[in-house]
């Protein structure tokens, strides 16, 4: 029986992963979550263990458990149904995913806006559809995985890898290329790290090879951890830089507090991509109800309450890292509410991720592959919903490792 051999084989890598100590194993199950109280932020209910504070959600402006997040989607469901019922073309769009993605374009200042089921698959169609077997990509090496896989995906002349931020590196490979355009794609935010692409400095270099390539350089961001939870009025990366991308995907899942991606660009790109990422064509979009919550984290968002957000989170992770510099402990600067804390030894990062789940403190301990050996690091994860009595209790659990 053919199925016999793979099987074998698929438990045999399987079983490698665990001797390695690389398996993700089994997965944390949330049973439920324990609102704010007095001076704690919420907890979450983990299938048979105490409550914890979550340090390893996405959701930095706590906008999963916002009232007017939950109630949109609510009546949503009422109004449309729990699914879309089709793709887009068909009989899926409705008036929630088109009032998103013009609430989009107008947050980022852009023309048009294309929703599609998750940043990850925004970022496969783009390079699916729109490199060519002339084209050249140029790609940081500490991209998302979703960069990585879409660089496979797509059938360029040329793929290049550059050292982590190294425009000097970038450069060389630009002049160096033969083909007839280039792309330039890069995290904005770097999801393992919490450091960010120099967007000024990439954009200038894009301007300034255009002319080099007969079809032109495209400088395309992803920007998954940076939009909503980066700059000041949270327009992410492009903020920070005071720089745009040509292509800028975002995705609903992080900052938005909700599910799913969008590229936005000028109108001919998103009606391009419209009519030829299949990813977008013959997938179904977000539900309805994940497009009204979106919406209405968009519009709590660029308001004053996002700010008033914003102000805070950019408050609770300085305290943060302010704490972990007191105790001694290496991290990496900036101002992103990823806060890494560099272990750089396998054993100890396990150990320390586990005492704080003892203790009551849900981080992410990242290894080998993950990230580059000796950057084995413990990723802390700030959010809005974080009150600074959270953060002086996951700075006592690590001082009492410390000790
Ligand atoms: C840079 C980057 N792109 C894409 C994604 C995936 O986002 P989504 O869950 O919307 O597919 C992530 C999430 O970890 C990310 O860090």
């Amino acid at each position: 029986m053919p199925l016999a051999r793979v099987l074998a084989d698929l438990e045999a890598q399987l079983a490698a992963l665990d001797k390695a100590g690389v398996a993700k194993g089994r997965e944390t199950v949330v049973t439920g979550v324990v609102p704010a109280g007095g001076a704690l932020g919420p907890r979450v209910l983990l299938d048979g263990e105490r409550t914890c504070l979550r340090m390893n959600s996405n959701s930095y402006l706590g906008l999963s458990l916002h009232h007017r997040v939950i109630d949109a989607a609510e009546r949503a469901t009422r109004r449309f149904g729990a699914g879309p019922g089709a793709v887009r073309f068909i009989s899926g769009t409705t008036e929630p995913h088109v009032r998103l993605e013009s609430a989009l374009a107008d947050f980022h200042a852009r023309d048009a806006v294309q929703l599609t089921s998750s940043a990850y698959t925004s970022v496969m169609g783009v390079l699916a559809t729109l490199v060519t077997p002339e084209t050249a990509i140029f790609s940081d090496e500490l991209n998302h995985s979703c960069i990585v896989n879409g660089m496979k995906l797509a059938r360029p002349l040329e793929r290049k890898i550059y050292p982590h931020l190294d425009l000097a590196a970038l450069e060389r490979d630009l002049s160096a290329s033969t083909a007839q355009g280039a792309l330039i794609i890069t995290d904005g935010v770097f999801s393992m790290r919490g450091d960010h692409a120099p967007l000024d400095k990439l954009s200038l270099l894009a301007e300034r090879y255009d002319a080099r390539f007969p079809r032109g350089v495209l400088l395309v961001v992803d920007d998954s951890h940076g939009v909503g939870a980066f700059g000041a009025s949270g327009r992410g990366t492009e903020e920070v830089c005071g720089a745009r991308a040509d292509l800028l995907i975002g995705t609903l899942g992080k900052a938005f507090g909700v599910n799913g991606g969008y590229v936005a660009s000028s109108a001919s790109v998103i009606r391009y991509l419209r009519e030829k990422n299949p990813f977008y064509i013959y997938s179904n979009p977000i539900s309805p109800s994940e497009a009204a919550a979106a919406l209405e984290a968009v519009e709590i968002a660029r308001g004053d309450e996002g700010v008033r957000l914003l102000a805070h989170l950019r408050q609770v992770t300085h305290r943060f890292r302010d704490g972990l510099a007191r105790l001694g402990f290496e991290t990496i600067p900036g101002q992103h509410p990823v806060v890494p804390l560099l272990v750089r030894d396998t054993a100890r990062t396990r150990a320390l991720s586990a005492f704080l789940r003892e203790h009551g403190v849900l981080a992410t301990g990242l290894a080998y592959p993950v990230v580059p050996r000796g950057s084995e690091l413990i990723r802390f994860q700030l959010s809005a919903s974080h009150t600074a009595a959270d953060v002086d209790e996951v700075l006592s659990v690590l001082a009492r490792f410390k000790a």
